[in-house]
């Protein structure tokens, strides 16, 4: 299969809706039989990604292409941007508001844990401009080995 795309909006501060790009990908790519170990990375990858345009970003796009060998999501939104990305990357780093951390966010665990799951990460921002996060998996046809 070839260069499949899907796209699904995020919209900021939605906490109602909140996590449904993620499962809308998850749905999509169990349909293709890809591997579910796979399917697992590319999932919390999505939903690390789509939370922080909710919570830090502003009005978004996480979108998905499925190519033979490979998995491209990017995750872009118009929000503020991210100040420091080497900062934000680190474990444990956050600016989530008191609000969202007694929603049980804001742990600083997400661009680490989708640095960690996906197999090539690129991180993008300008201030006042937005942020993209460009992540690649690799499709390994014996079984994901990751
Ligand atoms: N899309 C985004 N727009 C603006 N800032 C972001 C975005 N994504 C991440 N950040 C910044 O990077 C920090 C770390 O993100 P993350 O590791 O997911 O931790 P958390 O979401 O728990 O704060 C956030 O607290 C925020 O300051
Ligand atoms: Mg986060």
């Amino acid at each position: 299969m070839s260069g499949l795309k899907k796209s699904f909006h995020i919209k900021k501060k939605d906490f109602i809706r909140a996590g449904e790009a993620a499962i809308q990908t998850k749905v999509l790519l169990k349909s293709l039989n890809l591997d579910s170990a796979l399917i697992r990375r590319v999932a919390i990858c999505g939903y690390e990604g789509e939370m922080n345009v909710v919570m830090h970003g502003g009005d978004g796009l996480l979108s998905l292409r499925v190519d033979t060998d490979r998995l491209t999501l990017n995750i872009s939104d118009n929000g503020p941007g991210i100040e420091n990305i080497e900062l934000a990357m680190q474990k444990g780093f956050s600016t989530a508001l008191d609000e969202y951390r007694e929603m049980g966010f804001g742990a600083g665990m997400g661009l680490p844990n989708m640095e960690k799951n996906a197999d090539q990460i690129e991180v993008e921002s300008e201030r006042g401009k937005g942020t993209r996060v460009r992540m690649v998996f690799f499709i390994n046809k014996e079984g994901d080995r990751h």
